[in-house]
């Protein structure tokens, strides 16, 4: 017999333009997308979570209380997404709560990752029992702590005729390849959205580039690609992962002169996007099958010039694999939550780099 429940994932990634909610209905261990709300994020939090991110101009008090007003938002959105959805409350086993990255620094001598959004609130204020801090126990045990969506691509994604890489194009970019023979493994490339986001917020006060529109309407400049394909990140082996903390505005404004026409520049940075995920794929797998997921996949132009760069290989949407390109990450904390709660460690050794599998999560209950 199975077992069927319900969970639901949250997440607002590193271009804080939402936060993602999916409840996901499980039959054992496969989900199905039952119901989804993409909650907005005011724009005076936006301002204050950004500046959060280049930490400066904060101090601990603030930092406390937008821990709890993101909590409270994330709370105030899920209890949204029921109501959408018809389901009550006490029908959901768990929530998983990846919460808000602030800052991520996976190397050093005490690496940590800092992911807010007070899991207390949101547990009190939907009274469903909430798991959260997910990646912080991974780097215990020496993992990067990121990627953890390819989880979900792992247990979902998977071919057994064909090597396939799932791209997820957020904010920051990672693939995940899924061979025939069931190894895997998986890496941030760089920059998905986050530098071009950037670069039309400041030229065009709009929070992202519509289809790609703009950059279609200007040129690539070689020599500002080439300076930015020779950021080190791109040669590190993996696994390894990124964020704001290498790729943010100030990155990008070093390698600026002052007279680039600014569609030139966008043009450039869609480039760079497409150029890093070809060559950070191509030269870890050879791939078979491509599927693209996070809000990338809705850059047309974007994904036109992945199409052209892998040529005979098929790049498709995650739609076609059953669960929409907006949803994949939050249903992969949905699905982490369900592991947390049933007290399974889970194998990121292949992902993060962890040397063993351990329990990922906190769990905060009613
Ligand atoms: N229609 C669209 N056209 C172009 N880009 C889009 C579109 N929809 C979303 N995006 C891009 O996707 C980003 C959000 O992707 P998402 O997967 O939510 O990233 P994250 O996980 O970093 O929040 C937006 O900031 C934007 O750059
Ligand atoms: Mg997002």
């Amino acid at each position: 017999m199975s077992n069927t429940d319900y969970y639901i994932g949250l997440i607002s990634g590193t271009s804080i333009d939402g936060i993602d909610c999916a409840l996901v209905q499980f039959t054992d261990d496969t989900p199905t997308v039952v119901a989804t709300h993409c909650n907005p994020i005011p724009a005076t939090l936006r301002a204050k979570i950004l500046r959060l991110c280049k930490g400066t101009g904060f101090d601990l008090q603030s930092l406390g209380a937008i821990d709890v007003e993101i909590g409270r938002l994330f709370a105030a959105s899920t209890n949204t997404l029921l109501q959408y959805a018809g389901i009550p409350a006490s029908a959901i086993t768990a929530i998983g709560s990846h919460g808000q990255t602030v800052f991520h620094a996976p190397k050093g001598e005490f690496p940590f990752t800092m992911q807010i959004g007070d899991p207390n609130s949101i547990a009190q204020l939907t009274g469903i029992t909430t798991v959260a801090d997910f990646r912080r126990r991974d780097m215990v045990v020496g993992g990067e702590g990121a990627p953890l969506a390819p989880l979900l691509h792992r247990n979902c994604f998977g071919s057994d005729t064909a090597t396939r890489v799932i791209v997820n194009i957020g904010g920051i970019s990672n693939i995940t390849v899924l061979n025939a023979n069931d190894t895997c493994f998986a890496f941030d490339t760089g920059p998905g959205n986050v530098l071009m986001d950037y670069w039309i917020e400041k030229h065009q006060h709009k929070t992202y580039d519509e289809s790609g529109v703009w950059a279609a309407q200007g040129k690539i400049m070689p020599a500002l690609l080439e300076l930015l394909l020779q950021e080190p990140y791109f040669k590190l082996p993996y696994p390894k992962s990124t964020g704001r903390e290498l790729f943010n505005s100030e990155w990008l404004e070093s390698k600026l002169k002052q007279d680039e026409l600014a569609a030139n520049v966008q043009a450039t940075l869609l480039e760079f996007t497409a150029q890093t995920l070809r060559a950070e794929i191509t030269k870890s797998t050879s791939p078979q099958e491509i599927f693209i997921c996070g809000g990338g996949a809705h850059n047309v132009v974007l994904m036109r010039r992945l199409q052209a760069l892998f040529g005979d290989v098929p790049v498709a949407s995650t739609s076609a694999l059953g669960v929409g390109p907006d949803w994949v990450e939050a249903t992969a904390f949905a699905w982490m939550a369900k592991q947390t709660m049933a007290g399974i460690a889970i194998d990121t050794t292949a992902l993060t780099g962890a040397a063993k599998p351990v329990i990922l999560g906190g769990i905060y209950r009613v």
